[in-house]
């Protein structure tokens, strides 16, 4: 598998830290201090569907193909736009990618990662030549702008890559979940209305124990890197970038001492977007593309933990 183009797209608006100063009990300083985010993009309208489809058709132009060549396109979210169809086959719609099958996928901050993994078994199955595979999270639909310790965290946005069958020296993925601690980070569907039920339940935010992910991240993903290093016989040293969930500044410096790696090798613009779920890899994937940071060769790790609980490392070759 090699990724042969990225993209991403963001809504305009831009919550600020002072912003979230008005509606909630916290600060710029705690914020930045705990987090390191400083601000993080809302979506004012624009449903997921106008997220991925952007991320899809600047991914489409960055790999310099059409949209027919797509055999396949994956999509992660937790927060999808409609029952059915599926996230995907928006996408197809919008793109007119009419060769590709369309799958959707949740498996929270994780997702990307995951949907990553499936569409290189369906390269290698030989049943797809070229895939996209987009993130996309509108979270700011499920927070509860009075709960400071949700709200200051989460933004919206999506990525998307584009990958095809041509080989690669390396690859390898090791994706694991447990649901033992699943209520850690929880929400409940919106309604559980029927036309026969009496009650009419109430919507839920999400819930999230902050320090329990924290715990278990520094617990699971040091772990999960060096053990696919070892499987693949690659140094940490060999790696060029450690491409991370976006979800805090303290967790990836934490794993970056844990590993024993500097600080710059992990890349970050947490500050800008928050905490973009299954978006916030390939988002940084792409900025980091934009940016002339990747060339031929050089491998990186990709690696993501979220809801679930779920997490997920890659290794691929540039
Ligand atoms: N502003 C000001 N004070 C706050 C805020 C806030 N926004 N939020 C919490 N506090 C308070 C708490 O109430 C607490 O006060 P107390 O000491 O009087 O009880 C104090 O700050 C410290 O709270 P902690 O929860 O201990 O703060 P911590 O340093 O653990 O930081 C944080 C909290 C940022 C949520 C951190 O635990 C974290 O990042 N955890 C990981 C979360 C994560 O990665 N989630 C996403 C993974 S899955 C996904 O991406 C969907």
């Amino acid at each position: 598998m090699k990724i042969i183009g990225t993209g991403s797209y963001y809504p305009e608006y831009i919550l600020t830290n002072k912003r979230l100063e008005e509606l909630v009990e916290t600060s710029d300083e705690w914020i930045k201090e705990r987090t390191g985010i400083q601000e993080r993009r809302i979506s004012q309208g624009e449903g997921s569907s106008v997220l991925a489809i952007n991320a899809a058709k600047n991914a489409l132009d960055n790999a310099k193909i059409q949209p027919e060549e797509l055999d396949m396109i994956i999509l992660s979210t937790i927060t999808p736009e409609c029952y059915v169809p599926n996230m995907a086959c928006l996408v197809q719609n919008a793109i007119g990618a009419y060769n590709a099958l369309c799958i959707e996928m949740n498996a929270a901050c994780t997702g990307f990662v995951y949907a990553l993994h499936t569409a290189n078994l369906y390269l290698e199955s030989g049943m797809v030549k070229k895939a996209l595979v987009i993130g996309v999270e509108r979270l700011s639909e499920m927070i509860d702008y009075t709960d400071r310790t949700t709200c200051v965290l989460f933004g919206d946005g999506a990525g998307a890559v584009i990958v095809d069958n041509s080989s690669s020296s390396c690859y390898a993925a090791k994706l694991g979940s447990d649901s033992r601690k699943m209520k850690a980070l929880y929400c409940k569907h919106p309604s559980l209305v029927n036309y026969m039920s009496k009650d009419n339940c109430q919507r839920d935010y999400l819930y999230m124990d902050g320090q329990e992910i924290f715990k278990f991240v520094l617990r699971i993903i040091p772990r999960n890197i060096k053990e696919l290093l070892e499987q693949t016989n690659v140094d940490v040293s060999e790696i060029k970038y450690f491409v991370l969930h976006q979800a805090n500044k303290r967790i990836l410096e934490a794993v970056a001492k844990k590993l024993n790696v500097p600080e710059e090798k992990f890349p970050m613009n947490l500050d800008k977007y928050g905490n973009t779920s299954s978006a916030s890899v390939p988002v940084l994937l792409h900025e980091m593309n934009e940016k002339n940071m990747l060339a031929k060769g050089d491998k990186i790790v990709l690696s993501a933990f979220g809801g679930g609980l779920t997490w997920g490392t890659i290794i691929i070759e540039w």
